[in-house]
């Protein structure tokens, strides 16, 4: 596998999984609530199961993963801080170690 999308369903991940499609990279992705109708490999994941992500990448062992998931809504991280930094900076950081 060349790829793994994490957030594949969002706006960068759902272009980054066309881009890398049309490049005839192998890709396969993760989206949370919503599945994006891409025909590639595809899991649910919270980012912040890191567990879970773990068992993804053992089990399509990218080359690359690109993370594209992210909590993008302003006024809900102000909102929500706790969340937003499990999403924004705490799940980024699991994946990357
Ligand atoms: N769009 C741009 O022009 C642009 C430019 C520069 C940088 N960026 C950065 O790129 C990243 C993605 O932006 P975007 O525009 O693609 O935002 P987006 O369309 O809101 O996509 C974010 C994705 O993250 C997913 N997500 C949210 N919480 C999650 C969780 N707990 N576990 C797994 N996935 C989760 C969302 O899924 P659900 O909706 O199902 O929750 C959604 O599919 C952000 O860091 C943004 O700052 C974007």
């Amino acid at each position: 596998m060349d790829v793994f999308v994490v957030g594949a369903g969002g706006l960068l991940g759902g272009n980054v999984v066309t881009t890398a499609v049309n490049r005839a990279l192998s890709v396969a992705g993760s989206y949370h609530s919503g599945r994006p109708d891409f025909e590639i490999p595809l899991r649910e994941l919270d980012v912040r199961a890191s567990k879970d992500f773990e068992e993804l990448v053992a089990k399509f062992s990218p080359s690359v993963v690109v993370n594209c998931a992210a909590m993008t809504d302003v006024n809900e991280c102000e909102k929500r801080p706790e969340r937003a930094h499990e999403i924004n900076a705490d799940a980024p950081e699991a994946m990357a170690c």
